[in-house]
């Protein structure tokens, strides 16, 4: 098969080297791909969001399957397009993509189909948004309606950043259209989850559970960012939680979809916090999450082709994943500055950290200048390791991060950590 990967980050380049161990790829071309997936795919200078070079590149090619890394393509329609063009492409509609393009048709969703959530209010009017504040308790979130590359939720503490928050979305459109409507929420209080589910758009297939970490510094400190690193599984989705998270969210979810038109067909990420009531859907994404893509990725066993082609053709009831017992930690490495402004062209060195075979370099923003590697963006790599446990993987994988350099490096020294202190509490007696 001939197979073409869209988008540039590590969560692509996890998709790439999963992909190239299945016997049915022939080749396999990546849009536009970054440094490291030029090692196991053939980057092509189209970005992930012209859609009519990538069908262009897609008709010409003969490319037998599609894969969407990133939401922006998605929301912006590129599977009716290339369905319409009788192209085989792994995603959802952009009817379904809706589930992360708006947060307001998200959130109206959840409330026709009874799926637990914060509760919430929409409006498109600054000034009956900020009257609304007058009358609710804080701490609040408030969210951009539309797509704001992971920036668009403010948690307010108090009356003034909930205006300042307003303010900005509704005034001065950081966000530009997707500030044309706010979400205001309550504030939920437990721990995040993530789940990774795989549909057709009537079965599905639930991937092993992990958790991101989302702030910039240890301890969950300072600004939020795309994620930091993630671990996979999780020890806060036990059987049952993950029980609940099925009957009461998934199953209603892909249902409900397929009920009102638009059948969800692709992955879809079920943001959660894990609340004293139980999981409770903070947001949907329709696409695998970065960096949570190279935490659970490593471990499938399964052929992923195989499943995201029985997606694309109706007939996930046949598949079973096979998972590797062992668990993923997976850290970010970013370039000093990020989620702010940082510099880009400096050399990497200690990439050999990757000769062993447990420990996995995958590359964000990099890109090839002969045989080095110059960093090409905030978040550069993403270095994952599987370990007898969560323990054993933390230690590898700090292992392998010490050994790689550039300029202003810097990471988070604590992903996982949480994993081993739940651990830990259970041990206590309860006396
Ligand atoms: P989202 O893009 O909706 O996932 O929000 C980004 C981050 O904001 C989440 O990962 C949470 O850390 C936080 N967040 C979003 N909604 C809520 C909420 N209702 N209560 C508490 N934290 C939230
Ligand atoms: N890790 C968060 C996301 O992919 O949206």
């Amino acid at each position: 098969m001939k197979i073409l990967l869209v988008g540039s980050g590590g969560r692509e380049h996890v998709l790439a080297w999963k992909m190239k161990q299945s016997a049915k790829v022939k080749e396999l071309y990546c849009a536009p791909g970054n440094g490291g997936i030029s090692d196991v795919a053939e980057c092509v200078d189209i970005q992930a969001t012209d859609i009519p070079a990538l069908l262009k590149f897609a008709k010409e090619k003969k490319i037998d399957l599609t894969v969407v890394g990133p939401e922006a393509p998605l929301t912006a329609g590129i599977v009716d397009e290339f369905e319409k063009h009788s192209l085989k492409i792994f995603g959802p509609s952009r009817a379904a993509a809706q589930l992360e393009g708006s947060k307001a048709f998200a959130k109206d969703f959840m409330h026709r189909f009874n799926i637990p959530t914060a509760v919430y209010k929409t409006f498109d009017d600054i000034k009956k948004a900020k009257e609304f504040l007058h009358n609710v308790p804080f701490p609040i979130v408030i969210k951009a309606d539309g797509l704001a590359g992971g920036k668009g939720v403010f948690i307010c503490q108090k009356f003034e950043e909930g205006i300042e928050a307003l303010e900005q979305i509704m005034q001065q459109k950081v966000f530009k259209d997707s500030g044309n409507k706010v979400v205001i929420e309550e504030c939920l209080i437990g721990e995040e989850a993530s789940i990774l589910v795989v549909s057709d758009g009537k079965d599905y297939v639930i991937l092993e559970s992990s958790q991101d970490h989302k702030r910039i510094f240890d301890d969950d400190q300072g600004p939020n960012t795309g994620g930091m690193g993630a671990y996979s599984p999780t020890p806060f989705i036990t059987k049952d939680i993950l029980g609940k998270i099925d009957a009461r969210i998934v199953e209603p979810t892909i249902r409900g979809m397929h009920k009102e038109g638009h059948p969800f067909k692709g992955v879809l990420y079920v943001g959660l916090m894990i609340t004293i009531d139980g999981p409770v859907v903070l947001e949907y994404n329709v696409r695998f999450g970065d960096p949570e893509a190279q935490a659970v990725l490593p471990r499938l066993k399964s052929d992923l082709v195989e499943i995201l082609l029985a997606s694309c053709e109706r007939r996930l009831n046949t598949i079973r994943l096979i998972w590797d017992k062992r668990s993923c930690v997976s850290v970010v490495m970013c370039a000093g500055g990020y989620p702010g402004q940082f510099e880009t062209g400096k050399e990497i060195t200690g990439l050999e950290a990757s000769n062993d075979k447990d420990i996995f370099v995958f590359h964000a923003g990099t890109k090839r200048q002969n045989s080095k590697f110059l960093t090409n963006g905030g978040r550069v790599l993403s270095v994952a390791s599987l370990g007898d446990g969560i323990a054993d993987a933390i230690e590898k994988v700090y292992k392998a991060v010490d050994k790689i350099k550039f300029y202003r490096c810097f990471f988070r020294r604590d992903i996982a950590a949480k994993a081993i202190r739940k651990a830990t509490r259970r041990t206590v007696p309860m006396r």
